[in-house]
């Protein structure tokens, strides 16, 4: 095989640059196919799989984006444990091969937790153990695992972690990022409430990382991307589980400026309460062929009579076309909500931007988005939704408490909004024209906030688009202490020339 792209550049067929590239592909395929040989020589055939076996085929259609699943690596590590995980990098850095890795794989653009030929992916999905320590105050998480079972595996010790909103979203991506739960006004990020993680460096060693050993490694782990270690196992704090009040309620468009007068009274009100959660979500729906609001509600407590008075009066208040909110329910029926309305095998891209809290700004995107997405909608499957999230300032408050961020967000931003502009659609003949509408909104976004003076810089990880200066937006001391930690902890940059996918510092 090599002396090909040779005879080629000798038969004058190639120029000498081409053939230097195509010689280079060679050099890494035959690599990658050594790689995989070794891996699975020593890690045995079933924690090895290669494309065209069903086990392979399993789990890459498990991906949550159609783009992330239509991408075929060179063998897929299906890791059992962190001595899996530990044994795979030692082979692969060793060999040289490119690779990525993936937990439940719902970052949603190509090549965030997967990886082409000839890269290796690691798949952590079988890694999905939930453990309960004797005084249940904290919990052991595989990365592999996804919300719902987490929550269902905790229901009988009455108690909960601050995990995702969706039943399918995975642990180890969603940690990794930051993480917004129900209980993030109360209890911040789902990384504030991270004890210790299991991680495995660039040398293939098994460490802890906690406030006590390695604390510089547990400090950057909460904006460390794919730059300082393969998480493990996450141990988390523990929280009483109590039952809900929430769901959703659907809005008439014209509703749209009340609805967000309504939630910004409700952001206000938080800090006396910090017990609410809850977001806007204005788009395009598919069912209604028409634009369309609906509000998502939730509340840590069963009733919610005296709350609702409290904190979500102004919003209850603003009739709505459909309403599924419920007394005494729980996280698994409220993020089935969230599942239902944003299934997975489609073309999917997230993005997004911080707002400081203000109507005109969030109204402002979603005319822009209509008008961006006017020549789009009508094409099969495309929709698209503006989210507005808030952010607390109890929120910030409890990540202070917890020891801070390296992702740049102090109590002192006041509250906050975030906003994720989710999209999709079904055929690949549309990606150019909806990845450029994106980013006219975007762009169009940030330059508004901007002249409103009502953009905060941050841009969260986990909803992020792949050239989003992610990184840039957590303030340049942020970002030279995370170098400081990747160099001390991958002294040669290893991960920095193998490992793809996620945010590179
Ligand atoms: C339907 C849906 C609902 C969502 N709801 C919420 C929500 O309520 N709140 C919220 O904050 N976000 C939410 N998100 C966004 C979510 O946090 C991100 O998609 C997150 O990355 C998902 O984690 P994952 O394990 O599934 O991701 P993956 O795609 O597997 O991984 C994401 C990134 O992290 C890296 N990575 C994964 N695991 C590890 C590991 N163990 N060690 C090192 N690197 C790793 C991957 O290489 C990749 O770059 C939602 C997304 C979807 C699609
Ligand atoms: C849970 O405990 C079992 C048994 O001790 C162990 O094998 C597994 O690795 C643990 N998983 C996590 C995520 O802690
Ligand atoms: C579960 O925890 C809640 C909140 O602490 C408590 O009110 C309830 O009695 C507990 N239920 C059981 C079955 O232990
Ligand atoms: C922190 O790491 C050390 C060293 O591995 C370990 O002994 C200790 O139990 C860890 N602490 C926590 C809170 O997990
Ligand atoms: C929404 O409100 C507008 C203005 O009040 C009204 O004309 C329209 O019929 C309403 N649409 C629906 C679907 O109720
Ligand atoms: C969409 O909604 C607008 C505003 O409520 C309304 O005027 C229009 O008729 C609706 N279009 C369709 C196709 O229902």
């Amino acid at each position: 095989m090599r002396s090909y792209a040779t005879s080629l550049l000798l038969f004058g067929l190639l120029a000498p640059s081409r053939a230097a590239t195509v010689a280079h592909d060679l050099r890494e395929e035959i690599a990658a196919r050594d790689c995989c040989q070794t891996l699975q020589s020593q890690l045995g055939p079933t924690a090895v799989l290669f494309p065209g076996s069903a086990g392979f085929q399993q789990l890459v259609n498990s991906y949550y984006s159609a783009q992330e699943s239509e991408i075929i690596s060179q063998c897929r590590v299906s890791a059992h444990s962190a001595q899996d995980v530990s044994d795979a990098i030692k082979i692969i850095t060793k060999g040289g091969c490119k690779f990525s890795v993936r937990s439940a794989g719902h970052m949603t653009w190509a090549g965030a937790a997967n990886i082409q030929a000839p890269g290796v992916a690691i798949d952590l999905k079988q890694m999905n153990g939930v453990n309960v320590s004797a005084d249940k105050k904290v919990v052991s998480l595989g990365p592999g695992g996804s919300w719902g079972p987490v929550y269902d595996a905790l229901d009988p010790f009455n108690i909960t972690v601050v995990g995702g909103r969706s039943n399918t979203v995975g642990v180890g991506g969603f940690i990794l990022g930051g993480g917004f739960s129900n209980l993030s006004p109360a209890h911040g990020f789902a990384s504030d409430n991270v004890v210790n993680y299991e991680v495995v460096l660039a040398d293939g060693r098994i460490v802890n990382a906690n406030k006590t050993s390695n604390p510089d490694l547990f400090h950057g782990l909460k904006g460390g991307s794919t730059n300082l270690g393969i998480i493990t196992r996450y141990d988390v704090n523990a929280f009483p589980l109590t039952p809900k009040w929430g769901g959703s309620r659907g809005y008439n468009v014209s509703q749209g400026p009340a609805i967000f007068d309504a939630m910004i009274k409700f952001i206000k009100k938080l800090p006396q309460e910090p017990l609410g959660g809850g977001s806007v979500v204005w788009g395009y729906s598919e069912d209604l062929k028409n634009d369309t609001i609906f509000g998502s509600f939730a509340y840590l407590g069963a009733d919610a009579t005296e709350s609702k008075a409290q904190l979500f009066s102004e919003m209850l208040d603003v009739p709505p076309t459909f309403d599924t909110i419920r007394t005494n329910t729980d996280q698994q029926w409220l993020d089935s909500e969230v599942d239902v309305a944003f299934p997975g095998g489609l073309r999917r891209i997230f993005s997004t931007l911080t707002l400081k809290v203000d109507r005109e700004i969030a109204e402002g995107i979603y005319r822009k988005s209509h008008d961006a997405f006017a020549g789009l909608v009508g094409k099969p499957g495309v929709s698209w939704t503006a989210s507005f999230q808030p952010i607390s300032i109890t929120h910030l408050q409890a990540t202070e408490r917890a020891g801070g961020t390296p992702q740049g967000l102090s109590p002192k931003d006041g509250d906050l909004i975030l906003l994720n502009l989710n999209t999709v659609w079904v055929e690949e003949s549309d990606d150019a024209a909806m990845q450029a509408a994106v980013r006219d909104v975007i762009n169009w976004g940030t330059k508004e906030a901007k002249r409103r003076n009502v953009l905060h810089p941050w841009l969260y990880i986990n909803y992020a688009l792949p050239d989003q200066k992610v990184y840039e937006s957590y303030g340049k001391a942020n970002v030279d202490a995370l170098l400081k930690i990747k160099n001390k902890f991958d002294p040669k940059n290893t991960f920095g020339k193998l490992w793809k996918g996620g945010f590179k510092l």
